[in-house]
């Protein structure tokens, strides 16, 4: 069975079974207080906390979805058997509509009948009195009446308890399914989540047990389900291991095929998750969710670069993976952004790829007995001989050749060293560094004004500083055609600009409507084609406020302030007038193409967009 029959056979199963089938919801969050999705019900849960209704938005209390997700957390493992940074998560979730036996008999049909495979054994949460949590005797009962012969074990806290995720949420005891893949290595497929609690606090705090949060009993308990779909894809096909599926060997083989199975095996996953990520609209920067593609896209490069392919074999991949899973409906924005996917992975190997290559030499002159494969008679090629690298030494190769700790680690596995970096130490040379180039930036741009004391701009060289600039003209326009199009009573509530992106927060007290969007798009357009003209002036606090200019009101400001204006020189007819520091553009004309990128709830009656000028 092909890995998209199965796909279509778990959203048939739930429908069938009055669940709604959602589409999955974009790797980039709704939810700021987490950097990418990293499950399937991240994007239900308001209807968890009751927050939202789904009855009213899906017209029953049951959904589906396969969800497109990213974890960082087993990046260290990726090139093992299973463990991967992207992944697809199969789920059914339920906010109210059903609870422990429904969801243990749907899993159990699912993986015995409908799939047609053996489960190996389940586990139960064995309960934590100091967080007032009891032993999940109700789900040990469902599965022996279901599977008299079943072995069911009982776990703790660390691995059969879910959540939170983010800063505070749903959470609650679950029970996992184990399969056996065609070693017979018990395997970890499908994890159903009882959510009958909600944690006002992180996972982290819930953990430690002394952060005096407290656990409160959700109104509605729900269920929130997910299966890891390539492991699933594994079990049903009957192979060893996620790779041998067709979701990989099809687009990977070339690199799958090669003797260095580690390295191939990175290559793919890191490749999977740079495709899905940049369809998703991230881009590569040195901060947020777009370092952490960054950091894949180099680890791919080096990797290639390792196994002696050229840069361009991955850019090749690209169509291959796309054609595999742009046949999903939910993956639309795959096949439609084929070509801006290629430009910006082939932008970064431009930027980097020399620089890596000359930091992989480096690296291996300095070290040059991590570069020998050494054989132990009797043992396997995997030779684990434990080096120490100095964190000065390991922060010198990241700054200089871009080489993250992935990829030194990497590097020296080649020769069969598993490379322990002081993590503490790596981070005094960072500090240091960073020290340094602040002091450097302030006297280099000091007269200029690029370092406000709003903090709100970012820039680290001056070709950054050019496109801030821009940015910061633009944010000003974005600020006025808010106003304009949402009323007078938006205030501005924060910004950061960096060199990627502008975001910008303010009050109103609902999400926007795409209408409204474009017209707020349209307006700043607008003020860009008349090329208005931007002055600045400086005048006395008061007289600055009487003009009309808006202030950011969380500023404290001086006596004198600076105030930049953008007005139409035929007209002298104002658009936009502010307090200000600067920098900006002389002409709004120099801004070039502006885009909105993404409105979202910034905190209770705040929104938040994020806008790029080209
Ligand atoms: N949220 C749980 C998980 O990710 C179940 O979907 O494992």
């Amino acid at each position: 069975m092909e890995a998209k029959e199965i796909r279509k056979k778990f959203l048939q199963f739930f429908e069938k079974r009055g669940h709604a089938v959602v589409p999955s919801s974009s790797l980039i969050p709704d939810d700021p207080s987490v950097l990418l999705t990293t499950a399937g019900m991240q994007q239900f849960k308001k209807y968890y906390t009751g927050e939202a209704d789904a009855t009213k938005d899906f017209g029953t209390l049951n959904t589906a979805s396969v969800q497109k997700s990213f974890r960082t957390s087993d990046i260290d493992e990726v090139g093992d058997e299973s463990h991967l940074t992207f992944f697809e998560m199969l789920g059914n979730f339920s906010f109210g509509g059903y609870f422990k036996k429904e969801a243990i008999e749907y899993a159990y049909d699912f993986i015995t009948k409908e799939m047609g495979l053996e489960i190996s054994y389940v586990t139960i949460f064995e309960g934590k009195d100091d967080i007032g949590v009891p032993k999940d005797e109700v789900s040990k009962k469902i599965w022996q009446s279901l599977a008299p012969e079943l072995v069911v074990k009982e776990e703790g806290m660390e691995d059969v308890f879910w959540g939170p995720t983010g800063t505070s949420g749903p959470c609650g005891p679950t029970t996992e399914i184990y399969c056996k893949n065609a070693e017979g290595k018990d395997i970890e497929v499908w994890n159903l989540v009882f959510n009958e609690f909600f944690f006002s606090g992180s996972r982290e705090e819930l953990l430690s047990g002394n952060s005096g949060k407290k656990l409160e009993k959700l109104r509605t308990p729900g269920v929130d389900t997910g299966m890891g779909f390539e492991r699933l894809v594994m079990i049903a096909q009957k192979k060893k291991n996620i790779f041998e599926t067709d979701l990989f060997l099809e687009p990977f083989l070339l690199f799958l095929m090669g003797n260095n199975q580690r390295g191939g095996r990175i290559i793919a996953d890191h490749m999977r998750a740079i495709i899905f990520l940049l369809a998703d609209g991230v881009r590569s920067s040195n901060k947020g969710a777009g370092y952490i593609l960054r950091r894949l896209m180099r680890r791919a490069i080096v990797q290639t670069q390792l196994l002696g392919f050229s840069q361009n074999s991955l850019l090749d991949r690209v169509p291959f993976v796309i054609k595999k899973y742009g046949v999903f409906s939910d993956y639309f924005n795959m096949p439609e952004r084929e070509a801006i996917i290629k430009s910006e992975f082939g932008a970064e190997m431009e930027k980097f790829g020399r620089t890596l290559k000359t930091g992989i030499r480096e690296f291996f002159n300095k070290f040059p007995e991590m570069n020998v494969q050494r054989i132990i008679p009797g043992r396997s090629l995997e030779v684990h001989i434990v080096k120490r690298i100095s964190g000065d030494d390991a922060f010198y190769f990241h700054q200089s050749f871009g080489l993250t700790l992935d990829i030194i680690k990497d590097l020296a596995r080649k020769g069969g060293h598993i490379v322990e970096v002081d993590d503490s130490e790596f981070e005094i040379a960072r500090e240091k560094h960073r020290e340094i180039s602040r002091a450097g930036q302030e006297k280099k741009f000091g007269g200029h004004g690029l370092v406000l004391n709003t903090g709100e701009l970012k820039a680290a060289n001056e070709e950054e500083v050019k496109i801030v600039t821009r940015l910061h003209t633009a944010t000003h326009l974005l600020n006025a055609a808010l106003r304009k199009v949402l009323g007078q009573d938006v205030r501005q509530d924060g910004s950061d600009i960096t060199a990627e992106r502008t975001r910008f927060d303010f009050t109103f007290p609902r999400k926007l409507t795409p209408e409204e969007l474009k017209n707020i798009e349209d307006a700043v357009h607008d003020a860009i084609q008349k090329n208005l003209t931007v002055k600045r002036e400086e005048m006395d606090y008061k007289k600055a406020i009487q003009s009309g200019a808006l202030h950011f009101f969380k500023e404290k400001y001086p006596r004198r302030v600076s105030i930049y204006t953008a007005y139409d020189p035929k007209t002298g007819e104002e658009l936009s007038k502010e307090f200000c520091g600067g920098p900006h553009v002389e002409h709004t004309g120099e801004i070039g193409r502006f885009k909105i990128i993404k409105e979202e709830s910034s905190s209770a009656g705040v929104r938040r967009i994020r806008a790029t000028v080209e």
